[in-house]
């Protein structure tokens, strides 16, 4: 008899994090390596964040905390709602959990029986299915294309509803493409949901910090209130304030949904660290300001690597509304052979090529659920990036 479980073997390790261990690992063979793979703002934690975390520590505030999180955080975080939302939630609506992650693997534990489906557009972030299969469910992938900015439409959310949906899954900025979904494409989703009441919405919206050109970014509750009672919204501090080691998300849900992921919670991490929870509050209490310059720094970033890689045979890439992602085709390199005589077949091959050729460490759209194509994340210096982006355009330049 095995040790290893069999729900482990309907999942597979993050792809991303795999790829941040790799490029660790060659660099400290000493490879000339840049990692474009990890999800992580290149920005520090301001230092307003930090210092309550210091002052927290020498105040004694190391002990356990409430499971789904101080009342003070919780307090500061439907303050966020309402200021920047526009939502009403209540202390006892709200779960801190170790990062947006756990929010989503809470929610799961609490909700999915067996065989019930979770709705969720390709391109995904890496870990929805893997959660989804660890607790039982079943994804139900829906195509988001790239003629529509990588998003999908009503008419395909409608299509994929049965008797059995449990969950739609939204995330908008999204994790791979940046792509954002407008106030009317909202409406239409939302709108969907309300001729189907058996089905819950969880709107991940961990990039809302993050969008460019005056886009406007809603949270569909903000759209239609009407689904109060069957939303989980997740949000967190690891992207919009560069806190992504102090493990820091959070969900606003109907009570009974909250109440069972707080059971959860309590037979696992028991709560997130009570030092990053009293820095969670100078976060979201805080001055704001600095967002501005991040995001600012982000979209030169953005369009440097965009020009960059339509200047690139083979590669051609849109321009996304957020995040700090851009998802790239590179169906021009796909059936070409390397300097090495390797055929290039697929995603996964074309970004093997990149880091054995130059160095360049991606991750393949297979990884999210759509190929050809692969994910640059430039949350990096832009030095690197323009050095990034030469040695992929090298590399294409050399197939044949
Ligand atoms: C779409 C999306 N949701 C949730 C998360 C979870 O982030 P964390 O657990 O660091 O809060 C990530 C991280 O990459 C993400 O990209």
């Amino acid at each position: 008899m095995s040790i290893i479980a069999s729900r482990l073997s309907r999942i597979k390790p993050s792809p991303t994090n795999s790829l941040t261990g790799q490029v660790a690992e060659l660099k400290a063979q000493g490879r000339d390596i840049i990692g474009l793979g990890a999800g992580e703002p290149d920005f520090d934690t301001p230092d307003h964040i930090k210092q309550a975390a210091i002052t927290a520590l020498q105040e004694g505030e190391t002990k356990y905390t409430p499971i789904p999180g101080t009342m003070a955080l919780r307090q500061a975080i439907c303050d966020k709602f309402k200021r920047e939302n526009k939502l009403d939630f209540t202390p006892d609506q709200i779960q801190v959990c170790c990062g947006g992650k756990q929010v989503i693997f809470n929610a799961f534990m609490a909700s999915l029986d067996p065989d019930d489906e979770v709705i969720i557009p390709t391109p995904y972030w890496v870990s929805y299915p893997d959660m989804v299969a660890l607790a039982e469910g079943t994804p139900v992938f829906v195509n988001g294309a790239e003629r529509n900015g990588f998003k999908i439409t009503s008419d395909q959310l409608e299509a994929a509803i049965t008797p059995k949906t449990k969950w739609f899954m939204l995330n908008s900025p999204s994790n791979p493409t940046g792509g954002a979904y407008t106030h009317d494409e909202l409406k239409s989703l939302t709108d969907v949901l309300l001729r189907n009441p058996h089905v819950w919405l969880l709107s991940d919206d961990i990039y809302e910090h993050i969008v460019y050109n005056d886009f406007k970014f809603f949270t569909p509750l903000q759209i239609e209130p009407l689904l109060k009672d069957r939303s989980l919204t997740l949000n967190g501090h690891s992207k919009g304030y560069a806190m992504t080691g102090w493990r820091v998300g959070y969900g606003a849900g109907p009570l009974e949904l909250i109440k069972a992921m707080n059971v959860v919670q309590s037979q696992s991490t028991t709560h997130t660290s009570s030092i990053s929870q009293s820095a969670a509050i100078a976060a979201l209490n805080g001055p704001q300001e600095f967002l501005a310059d991040w995001v600012e720094t982000f979209k030169e970033r953005r369009d440097l690597v965009i020009s960059m890689l339509n200047q690139t045979t083979g590669i051609s890439c849109r321009t996304p509304e957020g995040a700090f992602y851009v998802y790239p085709s590179c169906a021009g390199a796909i059936g070409k052979t390397t300097p090495n005589g390797m055929k290039i077949k697929d995603d996964t091959d074309f970004v093997s090529y990149l880091l054995d050729a130059e160095g360049v460490a991606v991750v393949q759209g297979a990884a999210f659920g759509l190929s050809p194509y692969f994910r640059i994340s430039y949350a990096e210096a832009t030095e690197l990036l323009r050095d990034a982006c030469e040695r992929i355009q090298r590399a294409c330049a050399a197939l044949t």
